[in-house]
């Protein structure tokens, strides 16, 4: 009998269509757009080799239980791993696919998007020119932070973070900084990007965007201590994941002017309640975990991610394995 796959939400069509046509699997797929609720979730994964899921999933040890025996391999529709429990997986030597580099290209387009929309106010001054604000031409009005003669720090320096400075150095940006656990030279030679410590990142960047992965290491690292050095003229962008940032920090960095702005495509919880304080601040743009959101680029996730779980019900290595 074939292997048998539960795919945990509808996914793009690109991703069905090799599910379907490769004649290796028998899935069954939450036919719905919102999350399979976790106990439907839990009934269905029983006696599943595999299971396809998107980051809403919490994949951990109560879910490997219920799957059972059977499961061999873990497909996440996501770059991000924060939901899947790496120690439980590995224990039971279930092998897991992710889907790096297909989403690089959207995620970094997003990254630059927020980063003029926030520094140059875009969201405040729709909303001005909308609602009678805009009385006039006015010298200091809605001004805000250029990239020309910039520093932008990366935290956390990989495929995103490159894709990103190479979006931005056409602006005119004067000197790239990066932060990471250690040096990595040879993706900082692409983009000339200096290696320095946490501290001089905080202190030394215009811009500060957050690429690093959500891991025990990296959880609310941008806190207090990063925001109380940041320049009072800089912008601070997120598009990894919302658990990286102590959000009542940010808060009160962004409603003290410690820090002139923020953009955040990930938030802690998600969605953010809509009565959060930080949807108070026009300082502060919050959008909905967008940033790989491009036609193109969640059908290639889709893609590879049924290419990730076809290969591992085979036993062969996956396109895209992430080392446990
Ligand atoms: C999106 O956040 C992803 O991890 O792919
Ligand atoms: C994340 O996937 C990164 O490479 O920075």
């Amino acid at each position: 009998v074939l292997p048998k796959v539960y795919v945990t939400r509808q996914v793009p069509q690109d991703g069905l269509d090799i599910l379907r046509k490769s004649g290796q699997v028998q899935f069954e797929m939450w036919d719905s757009d919102d999350p399979v609720p976790r106990n439907e979730l839990l009934k269905k994964v029983k006696g599943c080799d595999g299971i396809l899921c998107v980051l809403t999933e919490k994949i951990d040890a109560e879910l490997l239980d219920a799957a059972g025996p059977n499961l061999k391999v873990i497909s996440t529709m996501s770059v991000g791993f924060d939901h899947l429990s790496l120690e439980e997986l590995k224990k039971r030597k279930i092998c897991v696919g992710y889907t790096p580099d297909v989403l690089t290209d959207a995620v970094a387009e997003l990254t630059v998007a927020l980063l003029l929309t926030t520094a140059r106010r875009l969201i405040e001054a729709t909303h001005e020119a909308k609602t009678g604000g805009w009385g006039t031409w006015r010298t200091q009005w809605l001004c805000g932070y250029e990239l020309a003669n910039s520093t932008v720090g990366i935290l956390g320096l990989g495929r995103i973070g490159v894709a990103i400075a190479e979006r931005l150095k056409p602006f005119k940006v004067k000197k790239f900084i990066y932060t990471d656990v250690t040096p990595r030279p040879e993706l900082a030679d692409m983009i000339q990007a200096e290696y320095v410590s946490f501290d001089e990142v905080a202190k030394q960047s215009d811009f500060l965007a957050v690429c690093c992965a959500l891991t025990p290491e990296t959880q609310a690292i941008c806190n207090k201590n990063l925001f109380t050095k940041m320049k009072k003229n800089s912008i601070f962008i997120n598009t990894s994941r919302g658990g990286v940032v102590n959000q009542e920090d940010l808060y009160e960095a962004l409603s003290t002017g410690q820090i002139a702005g923020a953009g955040l495509d990930v938030t802690t919880p998600e969605p953010l309640p809509t009565n959060h304080p930080l949807f108070t601040l026009k300082n502060c743009v919050i959008l909905p975990h967008i940033a790989s959101a491009s036609y193109t680029t969640r059908n290639a996730m889709s893609a590879l991610a049924a290419n990730n779980l076809l290969a591992g019900l085979r036993g062969e290595p996956m396109p895209k394995e992430l080392k446990l």
